[in-house]
């Protein structure tokens, strides 16, 4: 499997991102390029390309029907109840790293690529773009922590459906875009009925910016809110990335890119940047966990002093 880059070059439009998918290198406003060293696996844990939805096989049908659900339960109002009810915070306290051994006792259904604990997930992405950019440790951190709010799936938590937690996330209140994967079972969503919600625009104005953009719930929003809420120092492109790294028609197709506005733009870029991590990552290659710890706790000190609210 081609691993491209799909990156713009600084200066082109996000509108013209798709069509720029020969683009090796991306140069960054911080002055640097996107290296094109990282050695990315071309086959999965389960022998096949990454991201295939369409291979024949039981792990495929498993993830079909995933996206079957998902597609027809989130819906506007439910993402509202959710945002209402994880806004709270008021599920457990505990530090960064307890999260992520907590993580160990998940399972993914919707992705077909991973096989492994969480945990060797969160470390395999940090640890590679530790290796590509030593000095971007806030980048490190948000590697570690973007898949955290899969907790939402465990008992204390809510113990939510896996359709409510992972899978690629999607706007609604505007129409579903063509480029959403397994889009025919939008059909059967309810707010496919609501004409309010079937243009492109929807229920928002063209550049209203993604926050004002209501997104499907999971682990995406709500790792975004504990780690606002906690008061986190990590940069706005570090929040954007743990907030929209499933939002794959954004990010991979450039659908839904006239709801963004110039900051989601720049952070886009950083998204991109970490994205290649998030799904090369994934192999049979495990990270030494005692090895790295104390690099990372260190990192968790810097950027979330205190124990967080979850
Ligand atoms: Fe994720
Ligand atoms: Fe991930």
């Amino acid at each position: 499997m081609t691993i491209l880059i799909n990156q713009p070059e600084l200066g082109i439009r996000v509108e013209d991102q798709k069509h720029q998918h020969d683009v090796k290198e991306l140069v960054l406003d911080g002055g640097f390029q996107v290296p094109d060293r990282f050695d990315a696996p071309e086959i999965n844990s389960f022998g096949k390309s990454f991201r295939d939805y369409h291979a024949e096989s039981e792990r495929q049908k498993t993830v079909e029907e995933f996206y079957r659900q998902q597609h027809i339960n989130q819906t506007y109002d439910f993402v509202k109840k959710m945002r209402e009810e994880y806004s709270k915070l008021d599920k457990a306290v505990m530090s960064i790293w307890e999260c992520c051994e907590l993580l160990n006792e998940v399972v993914d259904d919707s992705d077909p690529d991973l096989d492994e604990p969480q945990i060797q997930h969160l470390l395999q992405s940090a640890e590679a773009i530790r290796k590509d950019y030593p000095d971007e440790d806030w980048l490190h951190l948000t590697a570690l922590i973007h898949d955290l709010g899969k907790v939402l799936l465990l008992p204390k938590f809510g113990e939510l459906p896996q359709w409510a937690v992972v899978g690629d996330t999607f706007p609604l209140g505007c129409a579903f875009d063509e480029s959403n994967v397994h889009h025919k079972y939008f059909k059967e969503n309810p707010d496919a009925k609501n004409p309010a919600y079937g243009t492109k625009n929807g229920i928002y104005k063209e550049g209203c910016g993604l926050d004002n953009v209501m997104i499907s719930w999971g682990h995406d929003d709500y790792m975004y809110l504990v780690a606002k809420e906690n008061g986190t120092t990590l940069p706005p492109a570090a929040l954007f990335i743990v907030r929209y790294h499933s939002f794959y028609p954004l990010h991979k197709a450039g659908a839904y890119t006239h709801l963004m506005n110039k900051g989601d733009e720049e952070n886009l870029k950083w998204l991109h940047v970490f994205n290649k991590y998030d799904l090369y990552s994934k192999s049979k290659v495990l990270v030494d966990v005692d090895a790295v710890k104390p690099y990372y706790q260190s990192l968790i000190e810097k950027y979330f002093p205190a124990k967080l609210r979850w």
